[in-house]
């Protein structure tokens, strides 16, 4: 008998069809001297479930920035592939955002008209796009700043700014690279539970995927559901941990002895030669 309808193959083990899937991908940048491509990550596999919170945390320069740029679409893959949902990533798309270290807010346009923009690029800013950039201004806690411009906001705001630009998209992977890298460590550590706050306040149902960049070993502790720890360049993975932890979790947590066992086994993977 003829099948007319192939079943759908089963997603591979440990993966679910909504996994970000990173299988033996080489990524590198063009020497300015000779064009050959100078690798920046090597071989490198690593599967996030869907709603999985993940921080990269490696030494400077070992590729970390060229990887979510890849994940975005906006570096070529030279080796292996990059698959979202079963489909593999070849460029941009309107299911992933990506936030910088540097808040690139438009000087001229006010909180609401920087939170629009990201609906507006693609062409979604209806009235139901309005209101959800009003939505996500609250969820970040600026509805008060909504009118003011980015030279009027401290740099804690404007990531608050970058952060609900980068979710008004609705994206299902949220990719951050150290973007709390350029604030004073009180703001920074305002806004990492805030992060935390937005994450948990979005709930169970939008189950956001979020790749997070950082060299801050506390930091990685206290937001991660699972640490990948790269090794220098070309980056490989050096340890794959797991921080159960429930959340919230209190900032007192951070001076736990379970919050240093984890913050030693990072450092233990980053030193390891
Ligand atoms: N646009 C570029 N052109 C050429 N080389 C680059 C470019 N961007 C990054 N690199 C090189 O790629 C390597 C990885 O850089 P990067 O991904 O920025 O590392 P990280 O974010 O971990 O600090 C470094 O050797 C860096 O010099
Ligand atoms: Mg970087």
């Amino acid at each position: 008998m003829r099948t007319l309808f192939r079943p759908q193959p089963p997603p591979p083990a440990g993966t679910t069809s909504e996994a970000l899937e990173v299988s033996h991908v080489a990524l590198g940048h063009p020497s300015s001297r000779t064009g050959e491509i100078l690798l920046a990550v090597h071989d490198l596999d690593f599967t996030v479930a869907r709603g999985e919170f993940v921080v990269i945390v490696g030494p400077s320069g070992c590729g970390k920035t060229t990887l979510l740029e890849a994940l975005a679409g906006l570096v070529p893959v030279h080796d292996g592939t990059i698959r979202l949902a079963g489909r593999e990533l070849r460029g941009p798309g309107t299911d992933r955002s990506l936030v910088f270290q540097n808040a690139s807010l438009y000087p001229w346009r006010d909180v609401v008209a920087n939170v629009e923009f990201g609906l507006q690029a693609q062409r979604r800013l209806d009235a139901a796009g309005k209101a959800r950039a009003r939505e996500m201004i609250r969820l970040v806690g600026l509805e008060k700043a909504e009118r003011k411009f980015p030279h009027e906001l401290s740099g804690g705001m404007k990531q608050r700014v970058n952060l609900a630009r980068a979710l008004v998209t609705d994206p299902s992977v949220l990719l951050l690279d150290e973007p709390f890298g350029a604030l004073d460590a009180q703001t920074r550590e305002v806004m990492q539970n805030e992060l935390v706050r937005v994450w948990q306040a979005e709930g169970a149902a939008v189950r956001r995927t979020a790749v997070f960049v950082t060299h801050d070993v506390g930091e990685a502790v206290f937001l991660a559901d699972r640490i990948l720890v790269f090794s220098p360049s070309p980056a490989t993975i050096r340890a794959d941990i797991r921080v159960d932890a429930p959340r919230p979790r209190a900032p007192e947590w951070k001076r736990s002895p379970e919050f240093t066992a984890i913050g030693d086994r990072v450092l233990a993977g980053l030193a390891a030669s």
